[in-house]
């Protein structure tokens, strides 16, 4: 029998941090004979992918191609996706729908095939769905099959705080990391042979976010502070339209709405997209979004209007029952009104770098999902391939951990948390306001529409705060906010450092400053290194 490492609470030859589509998918692909953990900071289903509405986009359709698939995703990347990355993601696109469909996911069908809707910038009917509830259909069923595999064992309400790197022949490799126990109230040590980050992404950096309270970018931070790249953390995508009401917390309207007809018109009725983009609703997300700010900024509106009642009560209930529902819910009827819809941050293209296995810079290290960073994206994402890339990239990381398992050692023996820190915090308005804060200069100065002068100003911000935050979380007993404030000032510093390197417009990142993009070179991400660690 193995023994447990010294200072070690949990031992694990794979621990996931993330239970959302990536985490699980990771954990049914991992060979049954390891012994995983799976750790989710509140319930398993509490990411983004439970919320998921529209659908996957795959190449399922007869008519459509890998190449077309492939087109589309290049063309919303404006120049910066990684041509290797997307090819390989997008050729997976029709595996992944198919496991999906043999672990029992019901999907929305017309006779029988897969109805397919359509969604911004995609020149194809090609996204499969089950009705607007997809992220639910699909988290439901992972969670269904992992709970059930002897070999996994489930941690619910652990936050990971930091990883464990240790020395392996002078090559820094990680071995486990610290979470805190919620249930018990103190920090817990695992060991692991392969930690895989799957935490999800950091649209809760934005004061207004179509996200679960959860994604405060936990993952990029804590392979920032271990030593990995970042790379492009000034794209975060902005969702045109959620629901605007004072109590619906930037419900999203899903795109599809508008792939089936629903236009976007101004207080009067007037429609204005035609003034924007000649694929008018249908155009990529960061020109609907801008579009929408502008228009809201040019008549001091607070919202604009989404309409699809034409389409008649039974379309609509039929293909947006939750959407429906939620809507009545807030008094608004979307088979008699338009519904008021703002922009609202809602995907991280950036975060931790990898390559096409999923591996980190940091031996033992993967990632995958929303925490990463693969070049899918680029400046901006094809509506409903996030799923799609948290599916196919989290098998691939499980089939190369798979071949190399046996072979990596177990940790003998773990730095212990340092349990100095036994004071409770002596003001916990220090953290909420500072929490409020950063996401409000965030929204204000890092938002849709950048200049350079915002951007100092918020990177002037961010390094006082910093410091504030340092100092206490230095001194007091960790609790989960503290540890999210934490890592929403480190994801709100690079988001600020990326943006102040990027002098031009491209995708989602504009600035007025420099309003147009630069084709004078070959379009690069922008990556960040981490400073040598002391
Ligand atoms: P998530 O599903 O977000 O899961 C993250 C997991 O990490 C959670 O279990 C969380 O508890 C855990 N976690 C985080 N930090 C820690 C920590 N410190 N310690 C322990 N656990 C931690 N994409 C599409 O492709 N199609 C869509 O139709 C679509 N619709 C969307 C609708 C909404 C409203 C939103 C918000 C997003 C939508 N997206 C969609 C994006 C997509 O849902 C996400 O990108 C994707 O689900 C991310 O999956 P994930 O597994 O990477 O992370
Ligand atoms: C939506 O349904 O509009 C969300 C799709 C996505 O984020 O990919």
């Amino acid at each position: 029998m193995a023994l447990q490492p010294r200072n070690a609470d949990y031992s694990f030859d794979v621990a996931i941090i993330g239970s959302g589509a990536a985490g699980l998918t990771a954990a049914l692909h991992l060979p049954r004979n390891a012994k995983i953990a799976v750790l989710s900071k509140g319930p398993l289903e509490g990411g983004s992918t439970d919320w998921a509405q529209g659908g996957i986009a795959a190449v399922i359709d007869k008519d459509d191609t890998v190449d077309s698939h492939v087109a589309d995703t290049l063309d919303a990347g404006a120049g910066l996706c990684d041509k290797a990355a997307v090819r390989f993601i997008i050729e997976n696109s029709a595996q992944a729908i198919r496991e999906l469909d043999e672990l029992g996911v019901e999907f929305t069908r017309e006779k029988n095939d897969y109805h397919l809707t359509r969604e911004g910038g995609h020149s194809h009917r090609r996204v499969v769905h089950a009705a607007d509830e997809t992220g639910h259909a699909v988290e439901h069923t992972l969670v269904g099959r992992v709970s059930a595999l002897k070999n996994v064992q489930v941690f619910e309400q652990f936050t990971a705080v930091d990883l464990i790197c240790e020395k392996d022949a002078g090559k820094p490799r990680c071995v486990g990391f610290y979470a805190l126990d919620k249930n018990e109230g103190k920090v817990v040590t695992f060991a692991a042979k392969i930690v895989i980050l799957a935490t999800g992404g950091a649209a809760k950096v934005y004061l207004y976010t179509s996200n679960p309270d959860g994604n405060s970018g936990d993952g990029i931070a804590m392979a920032w502070r271990a030593g990995c790249r970042v790379a492009n953390m000034e794209f975060t995508q902005f969702h045109p339209t959620c629901l605007y009401h004072p109590q619906a917390k930037s419900f999203l309207i899903s795109e599809a709405v508008r792939g089936e007809g629903g236009r976007l018109l101004l207080p009067n009725g007037e429609p204005f997209m035609q003034r924007f983009d000649e694929r008018l609703e249908l155009a990529p997300r960061d020109i609907v979004a801008r579009a929408i700010d502008h228009e809201m900024k040019r008549l001091g509106i607070d919202s604009v209007l989404l309409d699809i009642s034409f389409k008649g009560p039974d379309f609509i209930a039929h293909h947006f029952p939750m959407i429906y529902a939620r809507c009545l819910q807030f008094g608004f009827d979307m088979t008699k009104q338009a519904i008021p819809v703002v922009p609202a941050a809602h995907y991280t293209c950036g975060g931790v770098m990898i390559d096409l296995n999923g591996r980190t810079d940091l031996d033992g290290l993967y990632a995958v999902g929303e925490v990463a960073y693969t070049g899918l994206h680029g400046a901006n994402r094809l509506a409903s391939n996030s799923l799609l890339e948290c599916l196919v990239m989290a098998s691939a990381a499980a089939r190369d951990i798979a071949g190399r398992l046996d072979k990596t050692p177990a940790q003998s023996n773990l730095v212990p948390w340092d349990a100095s820190r036994v004071r409770d915090p002596d003001e916990d308005i220090v953290v909420s306001h500072n929490w409020d804060e950063i996401r409000r200069f965030m929204w204000d100065y890092v938002g849709i529409v950048r200049t350079t002068k915002r951007l100092q100003r918020a990177d002037r911000r961010i390094k006082m705060l910093q410091s504030e935050i340092q100092d206490y979380y230095a001194n007091f007993r960790v609790t989960n906010n503290l540890l999210e404030l934490r890592n929403l000032a480190v994801v709100a510093e690079l988001c600020i450092a990326c943006a102040m390197e990027r002098k031009e417009s491209r995708g989602i990142h504009y600035t007025l400053d420099y309003p147009d993009t630069d084709d004078s070179k070959t379009p690069q991400p922008t990556i960040l290194t981490p400073s040598p660690r002391v």
